[in-house]
């Protein structure tokens, strides 16, 4: 595909994304922000991810591919992907939009390879979390290209990165 993949994820300080299946940190900002990237595009998530948005179906505006072994697995608005291979076929002709990768934990781990860009929401905190994002800052063929200046929402602070890969590395 032409232009790659991107992720979005809000971490926290240890990279922490979520605890018992949501998420344990939510800035209100970030709702619009997450809305505002993914804008009319594709969106892939895990089928524990889907069950957490609003209603447990896809998210409206948008392209939705839900990643599932489950063979009888439906949900409204989203189409089914029973692989990482099937889900890369869905979205081979890319979106003009852009197609993004939002979660969680074990379909991120999965899709980072595929990833040229990942838009970052670090949240200054550290709650408990049982889910995590690869630590960007280890992993040396990725770069932060934007830190993104300090905004703060009720008394928390987090900024709107964008990291890029270095395909040089
Ligand atoms: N902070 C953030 O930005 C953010 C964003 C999204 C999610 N999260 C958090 O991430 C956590 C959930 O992560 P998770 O890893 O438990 O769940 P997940 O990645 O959302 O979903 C896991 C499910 O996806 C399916 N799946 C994964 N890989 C697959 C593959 N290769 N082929 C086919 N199906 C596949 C399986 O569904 P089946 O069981 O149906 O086979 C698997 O059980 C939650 O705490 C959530 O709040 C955080």
């Amino acid at each position: 595909m032409r232009e790659g993949l991107s992720v979005v994820v809000a971490v926290d300080l240890n990279w922490g994304i979520g605890y018992k299946g949501t998420q344990n940190l939510v800035v209100p900002e970030d709702r619009r922000h997450f809305r505002e990237i993914t804008g009319h595009g594709t969106v892939i998530v895990g089928r524990r991810t889907l069950l957490d948005f609003p209603g447990g179906r896809g998210l409206k505006n948008r392209r939705n591919i839900v990643l599932t072994r489950d063979g009888g697995f439906e949900a409204e608005d989203a189409e089914t992907a029973h692989s990482v291979e099937e889900a890369l076929e869905l979205v081979r002709d890319g979106d003009p939009e852009g197609v993004f990768v939002c979660g969680g934990e074990s379909v991120y781990r999965q899709l980072l390879p595929y990833c040229e860009r990942a838009y970052v929401t670090r949240i200054e905190a550290a709650p408990e979390a049982d889910a995590h994002f690869p630590d960007l800052e280890k992993l040396p063929d990725w770069r932060l290209a934007d830190p993104g200046e300090e905004l703060e929402s009720g008394g928390i602070k987090y900024r709107f990165q964008v990291w890029e890969r270095d395909r040089s590395v």
